[in-house]
């Protein structure tokens, strides 16, 4: 079986993908037919060649790079995902066998420092993986204006409102603060996600001013992670238009996002020890990741 097809049966089993569904519709990055610049790694039944042989356990990586908030200059980091082994083959060893032949052969390219999404914290810390970083969530209810909800709130003139992917939310996203830095191909998949919900606020010649993404697929649901604007009143205005069919949804982001846009944030999710960290990072100090931030999409 070709290897994109393998993969993709292979993460569908191990997630588990609902019937009829596939990883690949939520994480388009880990797609091999996108020829995407990603590293697999993988481990196979004994004897079988790679691509032939059914695959026991997967992982995959990119080299990006994130930009800090306080503007210390761009830096290169491996995103890690795709992480599964098949039911039948797991506590072996094998998904940390895999994650751990990425990590070398990132170190090799001088890429020392990884990021991962995954409930499994034993498993990566005996790999070198802290929780490092720090997010919060805002209730949207609290963002958009009470009486906006009641009586409307117009648009000003020569403004437009819209749903779905729009070629301008690229640049918008270029905008934004932290993350990662977006290539070309980034633009490629990002418009292909078919498992996000897009609001935007754009001008009449499609400069968007405000966008919201909101779920994508089996991760982050009734979240808002991608998010910008021009100013607060447009990203309530924006956010808005998710609360009508999400009333409980919230907005995700980093202290300094909600700070920026005059939005208050309970302090128990900023200094409790029990606060939730980012991600899972290698080669990363607490001081160094409560800088960083990755949106929704950036994180695969
Ligand atoms: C998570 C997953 C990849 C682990 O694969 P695996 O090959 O069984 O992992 P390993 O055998 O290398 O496990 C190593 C250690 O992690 C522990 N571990 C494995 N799965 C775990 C889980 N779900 N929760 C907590 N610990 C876990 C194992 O007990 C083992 O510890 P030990 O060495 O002290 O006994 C596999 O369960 C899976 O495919 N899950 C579904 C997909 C997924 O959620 N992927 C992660 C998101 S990126």
């Amino acid at each position: 079986m070709e290897f994109g097809r393998a993969l993709e049966k292979h993460l569908n089993q191990a997630f588990p993908v609902p019937d009829g569904e596939s990883f690949f519709r939520d994480f388009p990055v880990w797609d091999p037919t996108r020829k995407l610049d990603v590293i697999y790694e993988i481990e196979t039944e004994a004897g079988g060649e790679s691509g032939s042989a059914a695959l026991m356990a997967t992982a995959a990586a990119r080299v990006v790079r994130i930009r800090p908030l306080d503007g210390s200059g761009d830096r290169k980091v491996g995103i890690i995902g795709a992480v599964a082994t098949d039911p039948r083959y797991r506590n072996q060893g094998l998904a940390s066998r895999a994650v751990s032949r990425l990590v070398a052969r990132l170190e090799e390219q001088g890429i020392r420092q990884q990021v991962l999404w995954g409930g499994e914290a034993d498993l990566y810390k005996a790999l070198g993986f802290e929780p490092r970083g720090v997010q919060a969530r805002v209730p949207l209810r609290r963002v958009v204006p009470a009486e906006w909800m009641v009586r409307g709130c117009a648009l000003v003139d020569g403004l437009k409102i819209g749903s779905g992917w729009t070629p301008g939310l690229i640049e918008a996203m270029r905008g934004r603060v932290g993350g990662i830095v977006l290539s070309e191909s980034d633009a490629e998949w990002l418009s292909a996600h078919q498992a996000v919900e897009w609001r935007w606020i754009a001008t009449a010649d499609g400069r968007v001013v405000a966008y919201a993404a909101l779920g994508r697929g089996i991760d982050l649901p009734n979240l808002v992670h991608e998010w910008w604007a021009d100013d607060s009143r447009l990203l309530a205005r924006v956010l808005m238009e998710h609360l009508g069919n999400h009333p409980t949804s919230e907005l995700l982001g980093h202290p300094a996002h909600f700070a920026r846009f005059g939005i208050w944030v309970e302090p128990t999710q900023l200094d409790s020890p029990t606060r939730e960290a980012l991600a899972l990072m290698r080669g990363v100090t607490e001081k160094e990741a409560g800088q960083w931030w990755f949106w929704g999409l950036d994180s695969a």
